[in-house]
């Protein structure tokens, strides 16, 4: 049996910040970030646009999308490394916005693997016929955890969110495989020292931004294209297939530069890449669903397409998935 996604939908806060607004507070240029990222602008939650909120209205485009309601639902899964609270999950917060009331709810902690980390596990659980319709959230709220002051990073990361319905497919269309990796001794490559249980905030914590992020963006880069070729590959030979025999890449929207370099080992085209992080800069798990969903309403999928889903983040976890339109 195979899952498959019958429902997107996303959500993008309408505040946008362009390279040449960073560059008003920030020693940085459109220039450099352009040339170093691709990134051209982002979109900045208001005080409104929560994770769960932006996730609750990915969801009931999702849903609308499915021709599904919440109370069809099975399980909901949300992905995100910025959940409203600590305690509890932003997924109860979500099924709480939707009414999908006693259905069981997690969050998933992945870093920008969040989306191959929620796909693979909806899709374990409809494979193995415990839930039906599972709705996987990716939403991430990365103005609140960015330090604004660090050029490294600030001129990264952007905010909003996307869902997947993920179903029982009657077909040969809908996940082939997910592979997940992990290496936790990439654990401070990119990490927030400060905030959990081993260093709660204090005043010296926050006043050396420890509870924002801190990445070794070199370090990201490299680690990165090694990591996810290697994953594309195994997969494509496990599969008996090669490159060529996929319609569209749709990469985690980290920097163009890691796709460029992703798209010349792996001899792909860069045309067959979904991309949209020149607008939406690397909303960490919700770009992944943010660029599918921004393809698909494009009319960009055709049926039978096979599509190579691949995600990278802090952990370092990462994953690379084969999914037939
Ligand atoms: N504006 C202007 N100059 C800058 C900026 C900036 N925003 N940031 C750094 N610089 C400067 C540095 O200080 C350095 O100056 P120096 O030579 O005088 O010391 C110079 O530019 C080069 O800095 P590098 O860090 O070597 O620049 P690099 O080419 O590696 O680009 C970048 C940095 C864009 C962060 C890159 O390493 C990268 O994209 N890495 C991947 C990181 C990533 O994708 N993170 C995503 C988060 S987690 C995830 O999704 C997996």
């Amino acid at each position: 049996m195979r899952s498959k996604i019958i429902g997107l939908g996303s959500y993008l806060p309408e505040k946008i910040i362009t390279n040449d607004d960073l560059s008003q507070k920030l020693d940085t240029s459109d220039e450099w970030i352009s040339t170093r990222t691709g990134i051209k602008e982002r979109r900045i939650a208001n005080k409104d646009e929560s994770t769960s909120a932006m996730g609750f209205y990915a969801a009931q485009k999702a849903l609308a999308a499915a021709c599904l309601q919440a109370s069809d639902l099975d399980l909901i899964l949300v992905a995100t490394s910025t959940p409203d609270f600590r305690l509890p999950s932003t997924a109860v917060i979500i099924q709480d916005l939707l009414g999908a009331h006693n259905i069981p709810a997690l969050d998933i902690s992945a870093a920008c693997a969040g989306s191959i980390y929620g796909l693979s596990i909806a899709n374990s659980f409809i494979k193995a016929g415990i839930y039906k319709n599972i709705l996987l959230v990716t939403s991430e709220s990365m103005s609140a955890i960015v330090n604004w002051e660090d050029r490294n990073t600030a001129i990264l990361f952007g905010d909003g969110a996307s869902a997947a319905i993920l179903s029982t497919s009657s077909d040969q269309s809908g996940f082939i495989d997910i592979s997940l990796y992990a290496d936790g001794a990439q654990q401070k490559t990119i990490w927030i020292p400060a905030g959990g249980s081993k260093k709660p905030t204090d005043a010296q914590a926050l006043i050396n931004h420890e509870d924002k992020v801190l990445m070794n963006g070199r370090e990201t880069f490299k680690f990165a294209v090694r990591a996810l070729c290697e994953a594309v590959e195994k997969l494509l030979h496990k599969h008996n297939l090669s490159a060529a025999d996929i319609s569209f890449a749709v990469p985690h929207q980290a920097n163009l530069r890691i796709i460029e370099a992703i798209a010349k080992r792996l001899d792909m085209p860069m045309d067959r890449f979904l991309i949209n992080l020149d607008r939406c800069a690397n909303t960490s798990a919700a770009s992944l669903l943010l660029a599918y969903d921004e393809a698909s309403q494009a009319h960009r999928l055709k049926k039978d397409d096979l599509v190579l889903m691949l995600a990278i983040g802090a952990g370092m976890v990462w994953g690379a998935g084969l999914y037939r339109v």
